[in-house]
This record gives C-alpha cells, structure tokens and sequence, in this order.
C-alpha cells in the first residue's frame, strides 16, 4: 500500500474518470457541481459495498430494513428540528455574489497563512487553537475571526457579507395546487422514526431493536468540492437501534470489547493532544464513550471499514465536543479516515437519546412508546374521567356521540379544569356552532391509585450513519498501487468481495479455436453468479491485464492454447502478487467461488496449483 503521502491525487483521480467509476452528472450540458454519475465500476463496487453492508450489519444483528418515501412532508422537518437548524453560514461575495462556506473558507485561510514562512511562533500556535473550534462557531465568533484576519473573497479579493444561515435542506410543493410544502430529506433516519409503532409491533413491542435504511439523502450543500466527499445527492446507510434509556449495556459487546481502537475525544482535541490507542472496553470502563451500545457499534464500524480494505492505521474515531453535536445529539463519535484530504468523516455515531421519538410524539400526537416490564408492581396517581353516557344519550340524543367525543378529547389538564368549574355551577360548551350544558351528573374526573405491571416509556436512539460516497472514495485511495517496474501502470487491489468484477475471461488472441472455452466458462460464471468481464480484443495481453488491473478485477482467467488440449485447462492470474497457476477448466468454477467470497485466499489457493512459471508468462504476454 503506498504511504498517503507518496499519493499523486490527480493520477487516482484520473483514473477514476477515465475507467468511468463515476463522473460529474450532465457533463455534456457542462456539469452540475455536486452531482455525480456512477459508471459501472462505480456503481458495481457500491452495490458490494451496500451488500457487505447489509451481510455485516443487518443479517448480523437481525435488523429490520425499511425503504421509506424521500419527499417528505414539512411538518416531519419542523418536528426534528432541520427546518431551524440544519444549517450552515454562507459567506458572499459583495460583488459578484459568489457563495462560500464561511467555516471552510477561513479555514483554507488560517491553513495558507501556517504556511507562510515568516509568521511568527506565537501567531502560529494562536491559529492551531483556533482551526478545531472554527466547524463550531456561532455566526459572531465567524465575523469576529473575518474581520481580525482581514479575509476576503478567495478569487477577487472583494469583500464579505456577514456569516448568513443557510438552510442545506431542497424544498418541493407536493402535489399540483402547490399548498403541500414538503423537501428531499437531508437523511434517511426520520422515516425510521415515523415508522416506529409499526416497527415495534412487528418486533412483538420488544426491545432493543434496530431498523436500517439505504437510500439517497440531499443536502444543498454551498460549496460542493472535492469529489464524491461534499455531492448534493449521496448514498446513505442508516441504523436506528432503539433501546431502552435505563439500560444501554449491549448483549454482544464482548464481541468487540478487546478491539484497540484510536479514539480522538474531546479532551484530547481541547488540550491538544492526539488520538489514544484504547481498547473498548476501557474506554466504556472509563466512560469516554458514553455507553456499551455506542461502543459496540464503534467496534462493528471498525471492522466492516477494515473488510472493505480501509487501511486500519488510517481510521480514528473523533468525538464531538458539546457545542459541535447536532441539536438532537448526546454523545457523537466520527469514524474519521485519513486520506490525501485529511482526516475525512465517513461515518457518524451518535447517540440521539430520546429527542426525535419524542418531538414526533408532539406533533403527531401519536404514542410512539415502548413498554418496560417491571420486577416490582408500582403505585401511580391517574387522572380518570368518567362519563354519564347514558344521561348524555337521553339529553342530546342525536348529538351524544359529538359531546361524548368532546369530553374524552379533553387533555388531563382541560379535564381536571372543566371537574373542578362543574362543583360550582353548570357549563356551557360549544361544539360545531352548538351549545351544550354539562353539568356534574354527566361529567367527572378524578385522580385514582392504580397498581401498574409495566411502564411506558420513549426509547433512546443510538445512530450510525453512513455516508457510501465518501467511503468508497476512500477506500479506493488506500487501495491504489503503482508497478514502478511496468510503465507505473496503475491498479487498485480491492478485497474481492467488494471488486466490481470478480474476474476476467481473456483469449490468448482472437484464434477461434478458443472460443468455444469463452463460451463454456463465461456460461459457468454467469450460472453461478460470478461476475466478470470478457476482453477479446486484439489488444496484447499485457496491455489487456492492465485495463483490467484498472478497474480492480482480481482474478484473470486466460485461455491459452494449452487450453485446447486434454485436460482443458487455463492460466489463473491474481492482479497483486502478478502469480499465476494452471488450473483445470472443471476446477475453475469451485476456486473462484471460494476466492471471490474470501472463503480461501489467494495465497492457500495458488499452493495447491501448479504455479505458470514466468518465461511462460513472458510468452503469454507477448504472443498475439
Ligand atoms: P460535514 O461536517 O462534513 O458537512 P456532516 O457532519 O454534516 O458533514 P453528517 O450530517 O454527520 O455529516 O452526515 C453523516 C454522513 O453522511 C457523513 O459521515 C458523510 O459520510 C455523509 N455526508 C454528509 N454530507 C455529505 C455530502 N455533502 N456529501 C457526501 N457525503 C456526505
Ligand atoms: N442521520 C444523521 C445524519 O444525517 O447525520
């Protein structure tokens, strides 16, 4: 793997273009910032990625997976609070109107200016303090900072607006009349919480449970950059592990408790210093992570980023400090990887308590609960109202059913209220432009003792989200090799679960005695759904193995005229190591099989070939 430092950024990204792993959306009509179109590479690896995702965490776990509506209607957004705070300030350009994000713009300023020579120590050190704190600040302290460092407009030097709040979320009417205000939701999460009574009951009202989503989230992001790290419209994987509040020990956190992690918390960014290497299980000991659920899904992050080939010297988990979490968060940790960018977040976890059950519980007026067992019976005080239906019958006759309705609407409080008005006289209610006398014979309320069983409360929300885009760009740096002694020609060595084609069928030339072989083994990979790609083109071979080193195919299957003779066989060739074996045809579909779902690895597989030695490979590689 080459050091991050050694990366020439331009030539992974390059490549990336070139072979069509993705590419900016609409580039023919000139392209949209922040959007992006995956080509078939891209789209086959994050196709393995969500299904290593959906193997790793929800089979794992036995999560229940939802697809839920993106269009969404206001008032889901004005209850989990992204309507007045899912923002970012905007800084403009005085002149030209051009629209910055204020935090990231005086952060490339702060950063240019460390690197000028001749500023002073004590400036320097001033400025390290304030970087950190820079994604936290309140549109003053940004102002503040603006004006003490005399930043302007980064491409004509104009001056700046004020830090302006600037709602990342689309907006949409919904419907034709346009009254239906609704937007592209910025996350998958709220349709899991939307859906929390059905997804208890299906869960027979146990708990804990977690519900995931996969699906595209929006976000108007202001200055879309870097690639597929800051896109308008991105991949997102989302758990919601409900859990009771009481009791947020997790049953498998043994599983992960001996893991050695580099946590980077918040005590360690405010003093200064850098991430510790700690072990899971400490760091819940010592109650830098807040609770055995929070770590264990740290844990479970660590190790499917690793299975997916991130590099494991370059992950740190980082935590919020308390003026940087989210409005609904308690604790929040970012899987937080390093690439040429910096240390990017991949993947957040957050601990979101019980705030978004219990803001759609306000405005839903929906009971989105769960019930807790207790060991011993308790005594609560409950208001009751009791109701003289049959006296409301013989009074209002056809109009019973309103008033009856009217009464049992009442809340707690209006009850105990209208109770306490009915001791001392008649009143006069009106419903539906009608008027009605209750009086104390048809309407009570009192406070009883009751002896509860079990006791309704709203679970917490532990929260891993998962950003594909920003985790698939990354792991396609940390893979990304060079052959210095082969023209620097360029490859990515992926695991194979997650390489886009499992292998490649490649003639030794376009003789058409070899085709009934392309024919016979493209015939067994596609019954047995491995995926792979045919090149018979005329090009060398040599050049051909390059193209598909490109694009990350692991295994080469080449036909060759050995094949032609009893027993047919072929040359397997792994795109890493450059070794390659002689393998029956009859054996092909078996060794592949086991290869591509990392049953076996190449190493215990190529000892029990004969290995295709390399004047033979000289030979292959040449003839045409
Ligand atoms: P940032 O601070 O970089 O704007 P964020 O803190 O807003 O990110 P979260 O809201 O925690 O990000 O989003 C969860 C995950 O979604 C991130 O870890 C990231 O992988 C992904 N993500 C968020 N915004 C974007 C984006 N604009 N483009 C690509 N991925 C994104
Ligand atoms: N659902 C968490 C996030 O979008 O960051």
């Amino acid at each position: 793997m080459l050091e991050e430092m050694n990366i020439d950024r331009s030539e992974i990204e390059n490549l990336l273009r070139r072979r069509f792993f993705y590419d900016q959306s609409f580039s023919i009509y000139g392209g949209v910032n922040g959007l992006y179109d995956y080509g078939p590479v891209g789209c086959a690896i994050k196709a393995n990625i969500l299904s290593l995702w959906r193997r790793h965490f929800i089979l794992e776990d036995q999560m229940l997976e939802i697809d839920c509506s993106i269009l969404t209607p206001e008032i889901v957004f004005k209850a989990s609070g992204h309507i007045d705070r899912f923002t970012d300030f905007m800084l403009k350009d005085i002149q030209t109107g051009e629209c910055f994000r204020a935090d990231h713009l005086i952060e490339d300023h702060l950063e240019k200016l460390l690197e000028i020579k001749d500023i002073s120590d004590e400036k320097k050190t001033e400025i390290k303090r304030i970087l950190p704190q820079i994604g936290n600040m309140n549109a003053t302290d940004l102002q503040q900072l603006i004006e003490q460092y005399n930043i302007k407009s980064p491409n004509t030097n104009n001056n700046l607006s004020e830090p302006i709040a600037f709602n990342l979320m689309f907006s949409t009417p919904i419907g034709p009349t346009g009254q239906m205000k609704g937007y592209l939701r910025p996350e998958t999460a709220q349709g899991m919480f939307v859906n929390f009574k059905r997804l208890l009951e299906f869960n027979q009202g146990r708990l804990p449970f977690a519900a995931a989503q996969i699906g595209t989230s929006f976000r108007n992001e202001i200055s879309p950059r870097s690639g597929l790290l800051r896109v308008r419209e991105f991949a997102m994987a989302e758990i919601e592990y409900f859990v009771d509040p009481s009791d947020k020990t997790h049953s498998k956190f043994e599983t992960v408790a001996d893991l050695e992690i580099q946590l980077y918390s918040a005590i360690n960014q405010i003093n200064g210093e850098s991430a510790q290497l700690i072990r899971l299980d400490d760091a819940v000991r010592l109650k830098l992570i807040n609770n055995e659920t929070l770590a264990y899904f740290l844990g479970r992050i660590y190790l499917f980023l690793i299975k997916i080939g991130i590099d494991k010297n370059r992950i740190r988990f980082r935590q919020h400090m308390s003026n940087e979490m989210s409005h609904y968060a308690c604790d929040c940790w970012d899987a937080e990887c390093k690439i040429s960018y910096g240390w990017i977040e991949c993947i957040g976890c957050a601990d979101r308590s019980c705030y978004d059950l219990a803001q759609h519980i306000k405005f839903s007026d929906q009971r989105l609960v769960a019930e807790r067992q207790l060991s011993i019976p308790k005594q609560i005080q409950v208001g009751e109202k009791r109701l003289n239906c049959k006296m409301i019958g013989q009074l209002f006759r056809k109009d019973a059913s309103i008033v009856i309705e009217y009464l049992q609407n009442l809340s707690e409080n209006e009850a105990r209220i209208l109770h306490e008005k009915l001791q001392q006289s008649d009143e006069k209610i009106t419903i539906d432009n009608k008027e009605f006398i209750i009086t104390k014979l048809i309407f009570t309320f009192e406070t009883i003792q009751k002896t509860i069983q079990v006791e309704e409360f709203i679970p917490s929300v532990i929260e891993p989200t998962f950003g594909i885009g920003r985790i698939m760009y990354t792991m396609l740096e940390h893979n990304f090799k060079i052959r210095p002694q082969d023209n620097q020609r360029k490859y990515f060595t992926l695991p194979p679960l997650i390489a886009p084609y499992k292998c490649a069928v490649l003639p030794l030339s376009s003789n058409a005695a070899f085709n009934p072989f392309i024919k016979q083994i493209s015939d067994l990979l596609t019954q047995i759904g491995i995926s792979y790609r045919i090149d018979s083109s005329s090009n060398a071979i040599g050049r051909r193995y390059a193209r598909c080193d490109e694009i990350a195919i692991p295994f080469a299957i080449t036909i060759d005229f050995d094949t032609l003779s009893q027993p047919h066989t072929i040359v397997l060739r792994e795109l890493d190591s450059l070794k390659q074996i002689r393998v029956k045809i009859d054996e092909i579909i078996f060794v592949l099989q086991n290869l591509s779902t990392e049953k076996v690895t190449w190493n215990e597989i190529s000892r029990l070939y004969p290995t295709f030695i390399e004047q033979q490979t000289k030979r292959l590689e040449n003839v045409e």
